[in-house]
């Protein structure tokens, strides 16, 4: 969702932050907007739609010049999307520009307040309240004027702001919402994310709750809440811009997609020990024997890689699990204490429902462990454990790498769980780590099928409904699969227990009606390719997914794919490869903006 950027240096801001906001727009929104502090006070300049609008309303400007500045790309929640209710907002005394991110949930309290002083509102949005009261409290003391602000915020915020009277100063705030300070020489940068940033600088500080940093060309001071100065660690970027560009690829989707073999050796390689044991450094303090159930929650992707979670944890720990979404679970009251391992998984870090679950989790008691990719972020903060997937930036809305890594390492954390809880035999234990190391390998056969996807793609694009089934492991792959295919290329499409078909979801199946059925989990697959011959049987044309050397598939499917064999608790890992590319080509021949899909955001900060 909205995306925030600032810098201060000896450059021109405008460009900077131009390309700072190109570098968000995965994050999807609808409008954008810059300020920046000239010689003659604050200039502004803002579009509807995309960034490229904006840039061309800069290139028009030649008079839009200073070396301090803010941007923002905004997802809209209150008010429309347009040029009035885009970020920046300006105080009524033109003194102060901010861009927000987040929202403040005491603004209406606020906004009455400052209107029966007089002052006017332009927009619509919750953020104008923070740069008007910002002015009403401004006494010429910028830091102050600020702190004063903060305190009456209440909600969620990641700031940044500039003021007529500093030139070249910025102050940046957080609460709940991510925000990252740039380090360079003789310049100096926010952002809400580090892909705005990396083009810039590699060593970044990550801000956190109720910080406040001081923004100078020549260096950054932190305050607490109270504003005490404070001191932050630096943190090293290890990846480079190449990691955030498309690298020839004509998406990122496709790119990410691509990546997975790399992506799965970044998760796996430095926890196995020996080519035999799983070492989880991380964990190192976690006690198993505690816990007497686990719950996994989630969203979206995440959630769909906690229900393989589930099956792995169920079979290999012998505890009960449940996986659950997040934005049901919150809410639930669940029935959970000490003895509970609540394990969240997010590749953002940032999703508003997963923190909230994790909230009322923690009130309960529960453990917290988080699957995280984004080194820093929110939830992996919050968790009381966590376990990185390193996958590298994810910049395509539809999560790819980020998904398969998390079922890879869920599938290595039950593993290691099982060895601590004794629940699993050595032989057993070995044999899948053995598994999980050949995933990288099997991932890049799996991805050698993309021409023959393709074609499949072309073959069945004009489907307007269409279902995927499957049993067990490769049910949990259907219901990603699905939603892969429904958020990009717009079509519908439902996942279904294979078995549950017959209890009123078959009167939908009719002559030419497409079933992507998953079979690579063998030990239902009787049962699967007994409901293939029902739908077939209604005229149902069925594009089968199955394991290399299964040849009775061929008689019953119309079209075939065949992935690599590998041990049934981590089918999924490979399995989603094929459906992946399918819904990557079918979004492709349909038209769609496959890397930022209609009303999508790629970190979801809102409930
Ligand atoms: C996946 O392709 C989605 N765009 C979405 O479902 C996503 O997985 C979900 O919003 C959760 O995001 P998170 O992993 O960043 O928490």
């Amino acid at each position: 969702m909205c995306g925030i950027t600032g810098y201060t240096g000896v450059n021109q801001a405008g460009p900077i932050l131009l390309d700072g906001l190109k570098r968000l727009e995965y994050r999807g929104y609808d409008s954008a907007g810059i300020a920046v502090r000239g010689d003659d006070g604050i200039k502004m300049l803002k579009a509807t739609g995309k960034v490229s609008h904006l840039v061309e309303k800069y290139n028009e400007t030649p008079d839009f010049l200073g070396v301090c500045g803010i941007g923002h790309t905004r997802w809209a929640t209150h008010g429309i999307p347009n040029d009035t209710n885009a970020h920046p907002h300006l105080s009524a005394d033109g003194k102060f520009a901010v861009v927000h991110n987040g929202i403040i949930e005491n603004f209406a309290e606020i906004r009455s307040e400052l209107q029966k002083y007089g002052i006017e509102f332009k927009s619509e949005t919750d953020t104008e309240v923070i740069v008007q009261l910002l002015a009403y409290n401004y006494n010429g003391n910028f830091k102050l004027a600020l702190m004063k602000t903060i305190a009456r915020l209440e909600g969620s915020y990641a700031i940044g702001v500039i003021s007529a009277d500093h030139p070249g100063t910025i102050y940046a705030a957080k609460l709940s919402s991510p925000l990252i300070i740039g380090l360079g020489i003789g310049e100096n940068f926010f952002a809400s994310d580090i892909t705005a940033l990396v083009n810039n600088t590699k060593n970044v500080i990550d801000m956190d709750d109720g910080e406040v940093a001081e923004i100078t060309p020549d260096g950054v001071k932190f305050f607490d809440h109270a504003g005490r100065e404070i001191n932050k660690d630096i943190r090293h970027i290890t990846w480079d811009v190449a990691a955030a560009e498309k690298s020839g690829y004509e998406h990122f989707m496709l790119k990410e997609i691509m990546e997975q073999p790399q992506a799965l050796k970044a998760t796996i390689e430095p926890r196995v020990k020996d080519a035999e044991e799983i070492v989880l450094e991380e964990l190192k303090n976690l006690d198993m024997k505690r816990f007497n159930r686990i719950h996994i929650t989630a969203c979206g992707s995440a959630y769909h890689a906690g229900c393989v979670g589930r099956g792995i944890l169920e079979a290999l720990c012998r505890v009960p699990v449940e996986a659950e979404v997040a934005s049901e679970l919150r809410y639930r009251d669940p029935i959970m204490d000490a003895k509970t391992l609540v394990i969240v998984i997010s590749q953002s870090g940032e999703t508003a429902d997963t923190i909230a679950a994790m909230k009322e989790c923690r009130s309960k008691g529960a453990t917290l462990l988080a699957i995280v990719n984004v080194v820093g972020s929110s939830i992996a903060k919050l968790a009381d454990y966590c376990l990185y997937t390193w996958a590298g930036p994810e910049i395509a809305v539809a999560t790819t790498k980020g998904y398969t890594t998390q079922v890879v390492l869920l599938a290595m954390f039950a593993v290691w769980a099982a060895g601590e809880m004794k629940t699993i035999s050595r032989g057993a234990y070995i044999s899948l780590v053995k598994d999980i190391i050949r995933l990288p390998e099997r991932a890049q056969r799996a991805l050698d099928l993309n021409s023959r996807v393709k074609t499949m793609a072309e073959r069945y694009n004009s489907n307007s409904s269409l279902f995927f089934i499957g049993r067990n492991m490769d049910y949990a792959v259907a219901l990603e699969g699905s939603l892969k295919l429904k958020e990009i290329s717009y079509i519908h499409s439902e996942a279904y227990a294979a078995g549950e078909l017959k209890h009123g979801t078959i009167a939908l199946i009719e002559p030419g009606r497409l079933v992507v059925a998953l079979c690579c989990y063998e030990k239902l697959l009787d049962k699967t390719i007994s409901n293939i011959q029902q739908v077939k049987a209604r005229g149902a044309r069925v594009l089968a997914v199955a394991h290399e050397g299964n040849r009775s598939i061929f008689r019953e499917a119309d079209d075939v794919l065949t992935v690599p064999v590998t041990d049934p608790l981590l089918v999924p890992v490979i399995e989603i490869i094929p459906l992946q590319l399918f819904a990557y080509y079918v979004a492709k021949l349909n038209g769609c903006d496959i890397d930022k899909p209609k009303n999508l955001a790629k970190s979801v900060t809102v409930e």
